[in-house]
């Protein structure tokens, strides 16, 4: 891909955009993969029907799909590829440790190393365990605070669209198949910025919440002390506080977002961003609760993630030569850079359409999401999945904005040019009170649907 905006070259690599092989093989992949994939926003449903079906490589924030057209990437392995597709220094490091052997009967003290490095960056994690995804740590945290206060009940942020697969919070959405009505009833919830909503929890439920669990920040940012006011009723009321940094951990600041507004949860949640999408994830916390997991303790034993590829070490050296870049090198700080770049040229751009109203951009430069709503103020499915597709058509793959530290101006500006050009279609299907005639295929659908 030329990197230069040259309205010429962005039109070449546009003709040249075709899904015929992507389009072929999506039917074949449905009939052995139920979904068709491993993780629900891969999904055939959420995306349009003009977008690249399977990925073959990347390389930096650059991807190519199976029929060879490339894209400069947003959302990068759902938040996990912090510093870029095959990022040389992370990948050697993995490889190096892949010829030594995958799995022993016994510990590496690379376990130590990896657990060491991450104490150096996050003071809260006296103890570290490992694992491989965010909601196993997070079904771990709940165990851990049910048996460390000998209650049932989990509080958790309403408001956050995903904690885990796990039945304590899939219940609580509508495609709750499969999961029983007691699982669902033990977790509550509460609003994000609305300490009340807590407060009436704990007098509702006295002395029966284990836990209080919430990212530290989402779209909007913690106002009049909310997070401190969480940790205190957490605390007044004998309730473990667990922050989930799976997305805000190694972008928000190199020591979580805990570093930037703060706090001291008693356990945290890394994950996606540590090992730069080799598949680590990290419970972090107070000795006291996490030592219950150990074998140094008198009281009743808490089986505390034992999985056999927790370890895995390939993906402990990947977190290591990960963390030590985050420490480094200006990671974090390139993040904001370049997303406040975008934020700038995205807002420019949308206003030059008069869209303003119906396309914005929000939370953190290093984190940023888009709302597209239609011609009636209202948030829209079609819409969104018209601007995706035409952001496509322009050689730009973006869900979201999450940015990397291998995002350099020239792909900064590339996509500006692409929502420049997305956002004057865009501004026709609103005038014309429909995607009809512009939206290729159907619209994406919320995954939490009860049925297809
Ligand atoms: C805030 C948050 N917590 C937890 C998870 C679960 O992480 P994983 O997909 O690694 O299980 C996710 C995944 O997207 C997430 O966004």
């Amino acid at each position: 891909m030329k990197k230069s905006i040259d309205p010429q070259a962005v039109g070449a690599m546009v003709e040249r955009v075709n899904f015929e092989k992507s389009l072929a093989m999506r039917g074949k992949v449905h009939d052995v993969i139920p979904g068709g994939t491993h993780t629900y926003a891969k999904g055939d449903d959420q995306w349009p029907e003009r977008s690249p079906g399977f990925i073959t490589r990347g390389k930096g924030c650059h991807i190519w799909d199976l029929d060879g057209n490339e894209f400069i990437e947003y959302g990068m392995g759902l938040r996990a590829v912090t510093l870029g597709h095959a990022y040389a220094p992370v990948m050697e490091a993995a490889y190096r440790q892949m010829l030594h052997g995958n799995n022993f009967n016994r510990p590496s003290l690379l376990e130590l190393e990896c657990a060491q490095m991450l104490q150096s960056l996050v003071p809260s994690a006296e103890m570290v365990k490992f694992a491989k995804d965010g909601s196993t740590i997070l079904t771990a945290g709940i165990k851990l605070a049910r048996a460390h206060t000998g209650r049932e009940l989990v509080a958790i942020c309403g408001e956050s669209p995903f904690f885990s697969y796990n039945d304590w919070f899939i219940g609580l959405t509508p495609m709750d198949g499969g999961i029983p009505p007691l699982n669902k009833s033990m977790t509550l919830t509460f609003g994000y910025n609305d300490i009340e909503s807590l407060n009436a929890l704990f007098e509702r439920y006295p002395d029966q919440i284990a836990m209080v669990l919430l990212e530290p920040a989402r779209v909007n940012e913690p106002k009049d002390g909310f997070l401190q006011k969480v940790q205190e009723a957490a605390s007044n009321n004998g309730a473990v506080f667990m922050l989930d940094e799976t997305i805000s951990g190694f972008r928000f600041h190199r020591g979580g977002a805990q570093s930037v507004y703060g706090v001291t949860p008693d356990l945290s949640c890394f994950g996606k961003a540590l090992a730069n999408g080799f598949s680590l994830s990290a419970l972090t916390g107070r000795r006291e609760i996490m030592e219950l997991g150990g074998l140094r303790h008198n009281k009743p034993r808490v089986f505390l993630l034992s999985t056999t590829h927790g370890a895995e070490y390939p993906s402990l050296a990947a977190a290591i030569e990960t963390m030590r870049i985050y420490r480094d090198e200006p990671v974090i700080e390139h993040l904001y850079r370049v997303g406040e770049r975008l934020r700038k040229g995205f807002e420019e751009a949308v206003r030059e359409a008069g869209m303003e109203k119906h396309l914005t951009i929000v939370g953190r430069p290093c984190n940023l999401l888009f709302a597209t709503v239609d011609h009636e103020g209202k948030s829209s499915q079609a819409f969104r999945t018209l601007f995706l597709q035409e952001l496509i058509r322009w050689g730009v793959l973006a869900p979201s904005f999450i940015v990397s530290y291998s995002h350099d101006d020239d792909d900064i500006d590339h996509t500006v040019e692409a929502v420049r050009r997305a956002a004057r279609v865009y501004a026709k299907s609103i005038d014309a009170g429909t995607t009809d005639g512009l939206l290729i295929g159907p619209p994406s659908q919320s995954v939490y649907r009860r049925y297809n």
